[in-house]
């Protein structure tokens, strides 16, 4: 009998969303996802306080590296939440963020920067993409972030499912709400249908998972990167999973092609109250979550006694 986990690999790439080393070896993903909350998570941990560094870009790179070793795919490594609004601040963390990589000897086709999905990170990643700097666009909730990411010609992007689905449960003040009803899921599979419609190249990644019955829903996504817990239950649930997703199903859909400019870009993504709030949300936890690391680094480095 086959397990929900090796049937889903069967249609999805399947990514391990974690800092946690042990668990990647352990899971053997294709591609791993980091992010400021995993990898403050992970920094606190003491396994890993050889990976520490006073400097928390090199924190990011040295658990990036490691990654990689039991990877033969890519690692996202996420640029600072205050770069959030600056497309060139964003470009030249992305830029240090290869460099650090290429002198531990990885190349920069084994790494993916995550950006976050505002108008200025979308055209950051537009410029770094032709560079060669390969980008994964994150925080991403609104219909019009995918449309800007694809236009901007990115490597990946990942819609969130989870965020989507806490925003709604919280605003209809109920406990859950059934996957056939998900609006997380509902918003990946339209953005899937769009991309794949339209003949777009830029890969779909859904991430943030809140349960198993969400990514069964995704199943067919390019790829859907899930933590250890999730990865873990589906492991040792039994059963074969349907294809949900496919290019053959998105293509015979009927949906219109957009062109939305900047101004329509901002104006149709403020439309959207759960994708504002959690955009804004997004960016203030992974910018609190990256200033306890910096702390962190601070105490561990003034503990360290001077050679
Ligand atoms: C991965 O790219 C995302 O950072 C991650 O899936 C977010 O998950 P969360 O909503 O559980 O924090």
């Amino acid at each position: 009998m086959t397990t929900q986990l090796e049937s889903l690999r069967s249609h999805s790439l399947v990514v391990a969303d974690t800092g946690d080393i042990e668990a990647v070896a352990r899971w053997k993903p294709q591609d791993a996802t980091t992010n400021p909350s995993l990898l403050l998570t992970s920094a606190e941990d003491p396994r890993y306080r050889h990976l520490m560094d006073a400097d928390m870009d090199r924190v990011f790179v040295n658990f990036g590296c490691e990654i990689l070793k039991h990877i033969p795919g890519r690692v996202s490594t996420e640029v600072d939440a205050r770069l959030s609004f600056d497309t060139q601040g964003s470009i030249a963390k992305a830029q240090r963020f290869i460099s650090l990589y290429e002198k531990q000897g990885v190349k920069r086709e084994r790494v993916l920067i995550k950006l976050a999905s505002t108008w200025e990170g979308i055209k950051a990643a537009e410029k770094l993409e032709r560079e060669g700097i390969h980008c994964n666009m994150t925080l991403l909730f609104s219909f019009a972030q995918a449309v800007a990411c694809a236009d901007a010609g990115v490597t990946l992007i990942s819609p969130f499912v989870g965020r989507i689905y806490d925003w709604h449960k919280q605003a209809r003040k109920v406990d859950d709400i059934p996957v056939e009803d998900d609006p997380g899921v509902a918003s990946v599979t339209r953005i899937y249908t769009y991309y794949k419609k339209h003949g777009y190249a830029t890969q779909v990644m859904g991430a943030s998972f809140r349960k198993t019955g969400q990514i069964l829903a995704l199943a067919g996504c390019d790829l859907l990167t899930i933590a250890p817990d999730l990865l873990d239950k589906l492991a040792k649930a039994d059963g074969e999973i349907p294809r949900r997703l496919s290019p053959e199903k998105a293509k015979a859909q009927s949906v219109d092609k957009v062109n939305w400019d900047e101004k329509a870009f901002r104006w149709e993504h403020n439309q959207d109250a759960m994708a504002t709030d959690k955009l804004a949300e997004g960016i203030r936890r992974f910018d609190a979550d990256a200033r306890k690391l910096e702390k962190l680094l601070t105490s561990l480095s003034a503990a360290v006694p001077a050679k």
